[in-house]
């Protein structure tokens, strides 16, 4: 099949290269000359395990082409995927649908044989709706069809859950429109992935439901780790006692710093929003959101307490700045409040991070990047281990940090409780 994708951001770009994989001619179109200079190239814009070699594979193959022009990549195809960003609004709570909007407008102009517009973007419900009101003032509706097809992938993890998806989840009532999304997708079905037709607005809360539903259920953990701590027993505990419910689960039930990312923090405030415009009051969602935002004022609580509150001067390493593991995106880590928060206090910040030097901290005189591990914590006097990188899983402190009065704050339960009392490690973990 033709298909072409608007937008090389995460789903944009990972979508794109799979499909292409599973032997479609795909287009990725991008307004962005340089990302689609570099994609050319195999650089790849954003860190994710596989990309770059599926990337290269199908680009050199032909399947897979990158462009920045929108008008012939739009006539070339038969399919085409919104996958522009849906951020949240610099003055609210809700999804700035600009971008999908005027993919929409441009779109409109364009179409002159049947297309099947496919969004992948996030948008709220009735998002498609409005899609369709524009495209349909210059666009007969028997020309196009929009369908709500939303996406699941996780950073870190995204060609696994490309390939794996749970679900696959097809909005729509055009029959015609199905048949060809069944085709499409049928590589995947035939191994296992459910394929789901509902309608585009049920498609569109699913997805946002999805995200608050894992939302609530990591903050439910977090809140039962906070009593952990009180009662002097262990979260990790909890969490397989719980997770071995069958209508509880064990994913997502893992304590550690607020959530974070490019969704979770977006789609909950969104969601509230779509439920005030309906008139239906989420409040389990928005006790989330606020707990969530505790969450991390609580864990700077925690460091204080730890260091005893005496902070000025203090050497504090953070392993991992991202919201995180596995991926490069600093967007909503707990780490954008946390170090700001102890640098005011006076401490000075080392970070090591797999993915390199952030641009956030570079403002900051007394927040420096080293470019490994030993070089990170050798002057700590407190190690926080923000995310669960493999690289962080092995480290013999003892032997590396040189100061011997050092204590550790692991955020993502990674070491053992036992093991650290018998190295007469001070060891501070969540929930517990
Ligand atoms: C999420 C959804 O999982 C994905 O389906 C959706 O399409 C996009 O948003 P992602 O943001 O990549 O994916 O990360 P995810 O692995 O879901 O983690 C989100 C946040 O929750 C992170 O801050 C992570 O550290 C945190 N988390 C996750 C926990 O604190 N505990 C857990 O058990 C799981």
């Amino acid at each position: 099949m033709k298909l072409c994708i608007i937008g090389t951001g995460y789903v944009g770009l990972v979508s794109g290269v799979c499909f292409s994989d599973l032997g479609n001619d795909v287009i990725c179109v991008d307004k962005d000359l340089s990302k689609i200079e570099n994609l050319k190239n195999g650089i790849i814009p954003i860190y994710e395990p596989g990309l770059d070699e599926l990337v290269i594979k199908n680009y050199k193959n032909k399947r897979l082409k990158f462009s920045t022009n929108l008008k012939d990549s739009i006539l070339k195809s038969d399919i085409i995927f919104i996958c522009v960003g849906t951020p949240t609004k610099k003055n609210g709570n809700d999804a700035d649908l600009s971008q999908v909007y005027n993919v929409a407008k441009e779109i409109s102009k364009l179409v002159k044989k049947f297309k099947i517009i496919v969004t992948k973007s996030t948008v709220p419900v009735t998002g498609g709706d409005e899609i369709e009101k524009i495209i349909s003032k210059k666009v007969s509706k028997k020309l196009f069809s929009v369908v709500s097809n939303p996406e699941f992938l996780r950073e870190g993890e995204a060609i696994r859950d490309f390939y794996k998806p749970d679900r696959i989840i097809i909005g729509t009532s055009h029959k015609k429109t199905n048949n060809v999304l069944k085709n499409l997708y049928a590589p995947l079905t035939s191994r296992g992935a459910k394929y789901i037709n509902t309608s585009r607005k049920a498609a569109e809360l699913i997805k946002y439901s999805s995200n608050a539903f894992l939302a609530t259920k990591i903050t439910f953990i977090n809140e039962i780790a906070n009593l952990c701590e009180k009662i002097n027993v262990n979260i990790e505990d909890i969490s397989i006692g719980i997770g071995l419910d069958k209508r509880i689960g064990s994913r997502f039930l893992r304590a550690g710093p607020a959530y974070g990312g490019s969704c979770f923090p977006k789609d909950t405030k969104a969601l509230v929003t779509t439920g005030d415009k309906f008139k239906t009051n989420l409040t389990v969602i928005k006790s989330v959101i606020k707990s969530n935002k505790n969450r991390s004022s609580l864990m700077l609580k925690r460091v204080f307490d730890i260091l005893k509150n005496k902070i000025n001067n203090k050497n504090i390493c953070f392993l991992g700045v991202t919201f995180k593991a596995n991926t490069d995106d600093m967007r909503d880590s707990s780490c954008l409040s946390m170090i700001p928060a102890l640098i005011k206090k006076g401490a000075k910040i080392n970070y090591f991070d797999p993915t390199g030097e952030k641009s956030d901290f570079k403002k900051f005189k007394n927040v420096i990047f080293s470019n490994n591990i030993k070089d990170a914590i050798k002057k700590s006097d407190l190690i926080i281990i923000h995310t669960e990188w493999n690289d962080f899983k092995t480290i013999n402190f003892k032997k590396d940090v040189k100061n011997k009065k050092f204590s550790i704050f692991d955020m993502r339960n990674i070491y053992s409780v036992n093991k650290m009392k018998d190295q007469k490690i001070k060891y501070f973990s969540i929930g517990n």
